[in-house]
């Protein structure tokens, strides 16, 4: 198994491996994880995955959950088709954001596998929020510790990338967290706020908080934070939805892309 980090700061491509077949040999999970936590997003390329084959190597990992706005393919509940047609202009996903934070308790991680692309275009793009953090002065960061900031699913930025807008307005789901999240794994500090999602910190309203929150946001995605991955039908993204934002570009117009999506269940964030 070779490990190749795809840019300077986040993301790398794991070779050799077969996630159809090598799965129950625990040295190739354990390496698999040990890359996830040191890159923050692993891919794999040319992967022939069945639904069931997805599912198994998500379970190699954690817990697979039921996401709360699209129903699941039949037969696979937690496996959720992120679809764009060529008669749609919205995509899914389509501004930086971390998967779900108006849960108590967000996914740990989320995968992703290519079933459909447009010819070109369709890329996804990663940051990374412990960067992001140590980045900070010192006084944004005193500014920050100990503040707790509310994420809400119906939060516009977030309710304008998806196309089942009434069901996501209908049901509000909303959590709080600290803005500067430890990692259960690594303990490091990540920058836990996300455009798509935080609405305000606790005890501030929108308009108090906002500036500092445009700030943030902006500071998030700095391009030498980021990392972008160009997908094929067969790769598969891994992503630690602890420590990361990630968007998907929307330049593909009158074209249709399917990928499959699991998310693992995660923890109260600390
Ligand atoms: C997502 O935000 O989970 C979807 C990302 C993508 O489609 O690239």
């Amino acid at each position: 198994m070779d490990v190749r980090p795809i840019a300077g700061s986040i993301g790398a491509e794991i070779l050799g491996v077969d996630l159809a077949r090598d799965l129950g040999d625990q040295g190739v999970v354990g390496a698999i994880r040990r890359a996830f936590l040191d890159h923050l997003v692993v891919f794999f390329r040319d992967q022939t995955l069945t639904s069931a084959d997805f599912l198994r190597f998500a379970q190699s990992i954690g817990q697979p959950l039921d996401y709360p706005f699209v129903p699941g393919l039949d037969g696979f509940s937690v496996i959720t088709p992120v679809v764009k047609r060529p008669d749609q202009t919205i995509a899914f996903g389509g501004n930086w954001h971390t998967d779900t934070t108006y849960f108590a308790e967000p996914p740990t991680a989320t995968m992703l596998v290519a079933r459909e692309l447009p010819p070109t275009g369709g890329d996804t793009q990663f940051a990374n929020l412990y960067l992001a953090y140590e980045a900070l002065s010192d006084g944004m960061k005193a500014l920050l510790a100990g503040l707790r900031s509310v994420s809400r699913s119906d939060k516009a930025e977030a309710s304008r990338t998806r196309e089942d807008r009434a069901t996501a307005e209908r049901t509000v789901l909303v959590a709080d967290h600290p803005v500067v999240r430890t990692h259960p794994e690594t303990g490091r500090k990540s920058l836990f706020v996300n455009l798509a999602h935080t609405a305000h910190f606790v005890g501030m309203t929108e308009a108090e908080s906002m500036p500092i929150l445009r700030y943030l946001f902006a500071h998030q995605v700095r391009p030498e934070f980021t990392c972008r991955f160009r997908w094929a039908p067969g790769s598969v993204a891994l992503w630690d939805n602890r420590c990361t934002l990630h968007s998907a570009i929307n330049d593909y117009n009158g074209h249709r892309r399917e990928m499959h999506r699991i998310t693992l269940a995660g923890d109260v964030p600390v």
